[in-house]
Protein backbone atom coordinates (compact mmCIF):
# COMPACT_ATOMS: atom_id res chain seq x y z
CA UNK A 1 0.00 0.00 0.00
CA UNK A 2 1.10 3.18 -1.28
CA UNK A 3 1.35 6.32 1.12
CA UNK A 4 0.33 9.55 -0.16
CA UNK A 5 2.27 12.51 -0.40
CA UNK A 6 1.00 16.01 -0.50
CA UNK A 7 3.84 18.17 -1.20
CA UNK A 8 3.88 22.54 -1.38
CA UNK A 9 6.00 23.87 -3.92
CA UNK A 10 6.19 27.94 -2.85
CA UNK A 11 8.47 28.75 -6.06
CA UNK A 12 9.82 31.96 -5.62
CA UNK A 13 7.20 33.31 -3.47
CA UNK A 14 6.79 35.16 -0.06
CA UNK A 15 9.72 36.73 2.35
CA UNK A 16 11.66 35.70 5.31
CA UNK A 17 7.74 36.54 7.47
CA UNK A 18 5.37 35.32 5.26
CA UNK A 19 7.56 31.85 4.90
CA UNK A 20 7.44 31.86 8.82
CA UNK A 21 3.41 32.61 9.32
CA UNK A 22 2.89 30.57 6.54
CA UNK A 23 4.49 27.00 8.18
CA UNK A 24 3.41 27.98 11.28
CA UNK A 25 -0.31 28.28 10.38
CA UNK A 26 0.44 25.05 8.43
CA UNK A 27 1.71 23.92 11.77
CA UNK A 28 -1.13 24.61 13.93
CA UNK A 29 -4.07 23.51 11.70
CA UNK A 30 -2.25 20.18 11.42
CA UNK A 31 -4.52 17.34 11.82
CA UNK A 32 -2.10 14.52 11.16
CA UNK A 33 -3.02 12.10 8.51
CA UNK A 34 -1.92 8.56 8.94
CA UNK A 35 -2.50 8.07 5.62
CA UNK A 36 -0.51 11.32 4.16
CA UNK A 37 3.32 12.78 4.76
CA UNK A 38 2.88 16.45 4.40
CA UNK A 39 6.00 18.36 3.04
CA UNK A 40 7.03 21.67 1.72
CA UNK A 41 9.58 22.69 -1.02
CA UNK A 42 10.71 26.26 0.16
CA UNK A 43 13.10 28.74 -1.65
CA UNK A 44 16.64 27.81 -0.05
CA UNK A 45 17.06 30.80 1.90
CA UNK A 46 14.03 29.66 4.31
CA UNK A 47 15.51 26.20 4.52
CA UNK A 48 16.89 27.19 8.30
CA UNK A 49 13.70 28.85 9.53
CA UNK A 50 11.72 26.18 7.87
CA UNK A 51 14.20 23.75 9.57
CA UNK A 52 13.44 24.64 12.87
CA UNK A 53 9.97 25.34 12.54
CA UNK A 54 9.33 22.59 11.70
CA UNK A 55 11.76 19.83 13.91
CA UNK A 56 9.75 17.17 15.47
CA UNK A 57 6.78 17.50 13.58
CA UNK A 58 5.21 16.15 10.66
CA UNK A 59 5.94 18.73 7.79
CA UNK A 60 8.61 17.39 5.85
CA UNK A 61 10.98 20.01 3.96
CA UNK A 62 12.43 20.24 0.70
CA UNK A 63 14.18 22.23 -1.49
CA UNK A 64 13.16 23.48 -5.60
CA UNK A 65 16.22 22.35 -7.06
CA UNK A 66 19.66 20.91 -6.48
CA UNK A 67 22.86 20.75 -8.23
CA UNK A 68 24.15 18.43 -10.93
CA UNK A 69 27.33 18.63 -9.23
CA UNK A 70 29.24 17.89 -5.71
CA UNK A 71 30.76 21.03 -4.91
CA UNK A 72 33.24 23.52 -7.07
CA UNK A 73 32.96 26.35 -8.86
CA UNK A 74 29.76 26.25 -9.92
CA UNK A 75 28.35 29.76 -8.77
CA UNK A 76 24.57 30.28 -7.77
CA UNK A 77 23.80 26.43 -7.33
CA UNK A 78 23.03 24.13 -4.30
CA UNK A 79 24.67 20.91 -3.53
CA UNK A 80 22.82 18.34 -2.09
CA UNK A 81 24.91 17.82 0.43
CA UNK A 82 24.48 21.18 1.97
CA UNK A 83 20.74 20.57 1.74
CA UNK A 84 21.27 17.60 3.56
CA UNK A 85 22.85 19.78 6.43
CA UNK A 86 19.10 21.32 6.82
CA UNK A 87 17.38 18.48 6.92
CA UNK A 88 15.96 18.54 3.57
CA UNK A 89 14.33 15.26 2.89
CA UNK A 90 13.33 16.38 -0.81
CA UNK A 91 14.65 17.88 -3.73
CA UNK A 92 12.54 18.91 -6.84
CA UNK A 93 14.86 17.71 -9.93
CA UNK A 94 13.01 18.81 -13.37
CA UNK A 95 10.67 21.10 -12.71
CA UNK A 96 8.74 22.72 -15.73
CA UNK A 97 9.48 25.85 -15.10
CA UNK A 98 13.38 25.10 -14.61
CA UNK A 99 13.20 22.91 -18.01
CA UNK A 100 11.46 25.80 -19.66
CA UNK A 101 13.07 29.04 -18.38
CA UNK A 102 16.44 27.78 -17.13
CA UNK A 103 17.70 25.72 -19.43
CA UNK A 104 17.30 21.96 -17.25
CA UNK A 105 17.49 18.97 -20.01
CA UNK A 106 16.67 15.70 -20.00
CA UNK A 107 20.90 15.42 -19.13
CA UNK A 108 21.08 17.69 -16.70
CA UNK A 109 18.41 16.63 -14.65
CA UNK A 110 19.25 13.08 -14.66
CA UNK A 111 22.49 14.66 -12.91
CA UNK A 112 20.68 16.47 -10.61
CA UNK A 113 18.80 13.29 -9.52
CA UNK A 114 21.95 11.15 -9.34
CA UNK A 115 23.84 14.07 -7.18
CA UNK A 116 20.73 13.85 -4.62
CA UNK A 117 20.73 10.52 -3.68
CA UNK A 118 24.34 10.97 -3.10
CA UNK A 119 23.61 12.87 0.26
CA UNK A 120 20.54 11.00 0.96
CA UNK A 121 18.38 13.46 0.02
CA UNK A 122 14.82 11.90 -2.32
CA UNK A 123 14.60 13.50 -5.79
CA UNK A 124 11.25 14.60 -6.83
CA UNK A 125 11.79 13.88 -10.47
CA UNK A 126 8.53 16.19 -11.99
CA UNK A 127 7.72 15.24 -15.88
CA UNK A 128 5.15 16.32 -18.07
CA UNK A 129 4.07 17.67 -21.88
CA UNK A 130 3.13 21.37 -23.16
CA UNK A 131 -0.04 22.08 -24.99
CA UNK A 132 1.14 21.54 -28.40
CA UNK A 133 2.67 18.14 -27.20
CA UNK A 134 -0.76 16.90 -26.23
CA UNK A 135 -2.80 18.10 -29.23
CA UNK A 136 -0.29 16.58 -31.10
CA UNK A 137 -0.66 13.29 -29.76
CA UNK A 138 2.82 12.78 -28.12
CA UNK A 139 1.72 13.67 -24.11
CA UNK A 140 3.39 9.44 -23.53
CA UNK A 141 6.11 10.03 -26.02
CA UNK A 142 7.48 13.10 -23.72
CA UNK A 143 7.25 11.41 -20.80
CA UNK A 144 8.84 8.45 -21.34
CA UNK A 145 11.49 10.57 -22.53
CA UNK A 146 11.71 12.36 -19.79
CA UNK A 147 11.83 9.20 -16.92
CA UNK A 148 13.79 7.03 -19.41
CA UNK A 149 16.43 9.76 -19.46
CA UNK A 150 16.66 9.36 -15.71
CA UNK A 151 16.15 6.00 -15.91
CA UNK A 152 19.50 5.73 -18.24
CA UNK A 153 21.92 7.80 -15.95
CA UNK A 154 20.85 6.62 -12.37
CA UNK A 155 19.64 2.87 -12.72
CA UNK A 156 16.24 1.46 -12.26
CA UNK A 157 17.25 0.49 -8.92
CA UNK A 158 17.70 4.28 -7.83
CA UNK A 159 13.73 4.63 -8.24
CA UNK A 160 13.38 3.00 -5.44
CA UNK A 161 14.12 6.25 -3.77
CA UNK A 162 12.65 8.73 -5.54
CA UNK A 163 8.98 10.04 -6.14
CA UNK A 164 7.62 11.16 -9.85
CA UNK A 165 5.34 14.39 -9.87
CA UNK A 166 3.85 13.88 -13.49
CA UNK A 167 3.05 17.66 -13.90
CA UNK A 168 1.27 18.46 -17.55
CA UNK A 169 2.62 22.06 -18.09
CA UNK A 170 -0.34 23.64 -19.43
CA UNK A 171 -1.81 22.99 -15.84
CA UNK A 172 0.48 24.20 -14.04
CA UNK A 173 -0.37 28.01 -12.55
CA UNK A 174 -3.39 28.05 -15.17
CA UNK A 175 -6.44 26.83 -13.00
CA UNK A 176 -6.92 24.58 -15.59
CA UNK A 177 -6.27 21.56 -13.86
CA UNK A 178 -6.20 17.59 -15.38
CA UNK A 179 -9.51 15.52 -15.31
CA UNK A 180 -8.87 12.85 -13.30
CA UNK A 181 -9.10 10.12 -15.54
CA UNK A 182 -6.58 12.84 -17.92
CA UNK A 183 -4.48 12.57 -15.22
CA UNK A 184 -5.15 8.41 -13.90
CA UNK A 185 -4.32 7.59 -17.62
CA UNK A 186 -1.03 8.93 -17.41
CA UNK A 187 -0.14 8.33 -14.14
CA UNK A 188 -1.04 4.41 -14.94
CA UNK A 189 1.43 4.56 -17.89
CA UNK A 190 4.30 6.15 -16.25
CA UNK A 191 3.96 3.06 -14.17
CA UNK A 192 3.81 0.43 -16.57
CA UNK A 193 6.53 2.02 -18.13
CA UNK A 194 8.62 1.69 -14.79
CA UNK A 195 7.08 -2.02 -14.02
CA UNK A 196 8.28 -2.99 -17.65
CA UNK A 197 11.68 -2.72 -15.89
CA UNK A 198 10.86 -3.56 -12.32
CA UNK A 199 7.56 -4.72 -11.37
CA UNK A 200 8.11 -4.38 -7.73
CA UNK A 201 9.78 -0.67 -8.22
CA UNK A 202 6.34 0.46 -10.10
CA UNK A 203 4.46 -1.07 -7.62
CA UNK A 204 5.97 0.89 -4.26
CA UNK A 205 6.63 4.07 -6.91
CA UNK A 206 4.58 7.38 -5.38
CA UNK A 207 3.53 9.14 -8.55
CA UNK A 208 2.18 12.52 -7.75
CA UNK A 209 -0.07 14.46 -9.85
CA UNK A 210 0.88 18.34 -10.07
CA UNK A 211 -0.92 21.59 -11.70
CA UNK A 212 -3.50 23.60 -10.76
CA UNK A 213 -4.76 21.10 -7.94
CA UNK A 214 -6.81 22.75 -5.15
CA UNK A 215 -9.10 21.71 -2.36
CA UNK A 216 -11.78 21.42 -4.62
CA UNK A 217 -10.65 19.03 -7.12
CA UNK A 218 -8.22 17.09 -4.89
CA UNK A 219 -10.10 14.31 -3.72
CA UNK A 220 -10.79 13.27 -7.62
CA UNK A 221 -7.93 12.97 -8.60
CA UNK A 222 -6.28 11.61 -5.37
CA UNK A 223 -8.98 8.85 -5.55
CA UNK A 224 -7.19 7.46 -8.36
CA UNK A 225 -5.55 4.51 -8.44
CA UNK A 226 -2.57 5.36 -9.57
CA UNK A 227 -2.39 9.17 -8.10
CA UNK A 228 -0.21 8.83 -5.01
CA UNK A 229 0.06 12.08 -3.81
CA UNK A 230 -0.41 16.21 -5.24
CA UNK A 231 2.32 18.56 -5.78
CA UNK A 232 1.00 22.27 -5.30
CA UNK A 233 2.09 25.18 -6.04
CA UNK A 234 -0.81 28.31 -6.08
CA UNK A 235 -2.80 26.70 -3.34
CA UNK A 236 -0.12 25.50 -0.86
CA UNK A 237 0.49 29.49 -0.54
CA UNK A 238 -2.37 29.06 1.62
CA UNK A 239 -2.50 26.92 4.89
CA UNK A 240 -6.05 26.73 4.75
CA UNK A 241 -6.22 24.97 1.24
CA UNK A 242 -3.11 23.33 1.85
CA UNK A 243 -4.24 21.54 4.54
CA UNK A 244 -7.93 20.83 3.38
CA UNK A 245 -6.20 18.74 0.49
CA UNK A 246 -3.64 17.13 3.04
CA UNK A 247 -6.91 16.52 5.37
CA UNK A 248 -8.50 14.69 2.46
CA UNK A 249 -6.26 12.05 1.83
P1 LIG B 1 0.22 24.98 -9.42
O1 LIG B 1 1.77 24.57 -9.52
O2 LIG B 1 -0.38 24.14 -8.36
O3 LIG B 1 0.24 26.45 -9.06
O4 LIG B 1 -0.37 24.74 -10.76
C1 LIG B 1 2.18 23.24 -9.43
C2 LIG B 1 3.67 23.15 -9.64
O5 LIG B 1 4.20 23.87 -10.48
O6 LIG B 1 4.36 22.33 -8.99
Amino acid sequence: MRQSLIMGNWKMNGSRESAKSLSSAILAGLVENENATIAVCVPYVYLSDLQALTANSPVEIGAQNVADQASGAYTGEISSSMLQEFDCKYALVGHSERRSYYGDTDASVAARFCEAQKNGVIPVLCIGETLAEREQGDTFNVVNTQLDAVIAVAGIAALANAVIAYEPVWAIGTGVTASDDQAQEVHKAIRARIASKDQAIADNMQILYGGSMKAANAKGLLSMPDIDGGLIGGASLDAESFLAIYHSV
